[in-house]
């Protein structure tokens, strides 16, 4: 971890890190959802950046991740699965993102965009898809502050959460320089919630898993003692 990382200080603190991802959010009605996420807990808010290109779909863009900045005091973990962020990480920074997370598979070598998010005064991320060997983000985890493991193929909420990405979480705990966030996104929910908290990952987007549910509050605190019993059997 280079730059000061509030996330993190949210986990020092103890809090369990239950991202919601808004990608699950009903969209009429987008203040009054973050309303009750916050309601609910959530320290931060997951957002889906898609292109149509690094994958196939679209979500949304810079004038809303502004209206959810305009929206909410909570961390903001923007999520860009484009084909070029390099080209649009300065306006995101200044629409409201406080993480900024780029995919390995765009850039093998993710250190300059990393130093162009660090020079924003956001902090920088990486992620890889469920065929992508963790091999390829070890050396670059003394030079962002979050990991972000797929664990379904990007583009689409509500997909079946893969196993198989579990023994990249372990490795990557074991590997981690103090500071670094481990986080896991795709089919994270009450049945898969509790191997990702073991596996070791210490952040967890949920979209289906918590807005597909009527009482957010009540989901969000089971969620998180699944978590709590789980991390407490991790072999870190
Ligand atoms: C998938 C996105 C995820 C997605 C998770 O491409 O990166 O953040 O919103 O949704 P669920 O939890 O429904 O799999
Ligand atoms: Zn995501």
């Amino acid at each position: 971890m280079i730059a000061r990382s509030p996330l993190y200080d949210e986990y020092q603190a103890g809090h369990v890190m239950i991202g919601p991802s808004l990608l699950a959010a009903d969209f009429r009605y987008l203040a009054r959802e973050i309303e009750r996420l916050e309601a609910a807990g959530a320290r931060f808010l997951h957002l889906d950046i898609m292109d149509g290109h690094f994958v196939p779909n679209l979500s949304f863009g810079i004038p809303i991740v502004q209206a959810v900045r305009r929206a909410t005091p909570l961390i903001l973990d923007v999520h860009l699965m484009i084909s070029n962020p390099e080209a649009h990480i300065e306006r995101f920074r200044e629409a409201g993102a406080d993480y900024l997370t780029v995919h390995i598979e765009v850039a093998p070598d993710p250190r300059p965009l990393f130093e162009m998010i660090h020079r924003t005064g956001a902090c920088a991320g990486v992620s890889l898809n469920p065929p992508t060997p963790v091999e390829t983000v070890i050396p670059y985890l003394n030079n962002c502050e979050l990991v972000l493991v797929m664990s379904v193929m990007p583009g689409f909420g509500g997909q079946s959460f893969r196993p198989e990405v579990l023994p990249k979480i372990r490795r990557l705990r074991q590997l981690a320089p103090e500071g670094l966030m481990i986080s896991v996104d795709g089919g994270v929910n009450g049945q898969t919630i509790g191997q990702c908290a073991e596996a070791g990952a210490t952040m967890f987007i949920v979209g289906t898993g918590l807005l597909g549910h009527d009482n957010y509050s009540q989901r969000y605190r089971e969620l998180a003692a699944l978590v709590k019993n789980h991390q407490s059997k991790a072999v870190v």
